[in-house]
């Protein structure tokens, strides 16, 4: 009979099976699902494996310190932590089009973790936590015809270009069980429970240009609206919510003086697998509590919009 237990043994003795004694390189993101492979891998092949974190510069407040300190300090895991957040802000400087973000990131990935990988030297084999999910939905969309609706650049383009075998032991599971099998390998609930976030970060919350300035304005709204969420005792029971920096200024009042600054739309979903999803109907009073704090503490934002869209017609993140 299946159990995750038994599951964990299963695929720790098929990667020690294809591996033998070479060396395994993995992208880690910070995700759930890169993080449940690095520590499966380590758990199966110790030393073997190296993670490359790269740095775009578009992660959320705190999270970068987060992944280092828990795989670096805490597992003991070999991690390259490669801070590239100029280069992809360069590269992005002026880009609106979200799959032109999404294919610059996407590349920039790939060199970045490419020469990365070079200096680790001589990996043979490539970890990617692919799911089930990604391998469907960047194929076709469900139901519809076989169109790309966005292109996850998680999937494809590096293991061609760094000849490199795939290492992909999710690939049959569903987030859920990505979360059950995290548990199964101890890690901690934040990082198991911690909402999906997608490869090109921030990028695709920032409809049109990017700037670093926008990333730091986003950061901070997000990380108020999701401290708002745990302190609701929300987290858990919402699939993904965050924050959206809009390319739209309004005017506002503050004090006795005229404001002209961003709005911020707040997005929260439940899904089970993010194929489909339903917005999150909140109380009022807590969409204006999040909204007040958001306004009286962040500067650059002075309107707070709630999105009631579900998936479809909408899709959960707004690029
Ligand atoms: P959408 O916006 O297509 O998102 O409804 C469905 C789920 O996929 C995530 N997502 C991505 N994940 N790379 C990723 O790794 C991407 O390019 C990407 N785009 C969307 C999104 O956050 C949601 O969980």
């Amino acid at each position: 009979d299946w159990t995750m237990a038994s599951f964990k043994e299963t695929k720790i003795q098929e990667i020690r099976d294809q591996v033998g004694d070479k060396k395994v390189i993995c992208g880690l993101s910070g995700g759930v699902d890169s993080s449940v492979v690095a520590v499966l891998l380590h758990e199966a092949i110790g030393d073997q494996l190296t993670c490359v974190y790269v740095d775009h510069g578009l992660m959320r407040q705190g999270e970068s310190e987060q992944v280092v300190s828990l795989f670096r300090e805490h597992y003991h895991i070999n991690l390259v932590h490669k801070d590239a957040s100029d280069l992809f802000l360069g590269e992005l400087a002026g880009v609106t089009d979200p799959e032109v973000k999404r294919k610059t990131i996407g590349k920039l990935f790939i060199d970045v973790f490419e020469e990365e990988a070079r200096k680790v030297g001589g990996a043979d084999f490539l970890a990617q936590g692919t799911l089930y999910p990604d391998v469907i939905e960047s194929v076709s969309f469900t139901g519809g015809p076989s169109v790309t609706i966005k292109s996850h650049h998680n999937v494809g383009g590096l293991p061609d270009r760094m000849n490199m075998a795939l290492v992909e032991p999710l690939r049959e599971l569903f987030k859920d069980e990505v979360r059950a099998l995290g548990r199964e390998l101890g890690l901690p609930e934040v990082f198991v429970g911690r909402h999906p976030f997608p490869g090109p970060g921030l990028a695709i919350r920032i409809p049109g240009d990017i700037t670093r300035e926008k990333a730091d304005i986003l950061r901070k709204a997000d990380a108020i609206y999701l401290e708002e969420i745990r302190n609701a005792g929300l987290y858990d029971t919402i699939w993904q919510a965050f924050a959206v920096l809009l390319p739209v200024k309004t005017v506002g009042v503050m004090g006795d003086g005229r404001t002209y600054d961003h709005v911020c739309a707040l997005r929260a979903v439940t899904s089970t697998d993010g194929m489909t999803a339903d917005y999150y109907p909140f109380p009022h009073d807590f969409l204006g509590r999040t909204a007040t704090r958001i306004i009286n503490e962040v500067r650059g934002i002075n309107r707070v919009v709630y999105d009631v869209t579900s998936k479809p017609p909408g899709t959960i993140e707004w690029e």
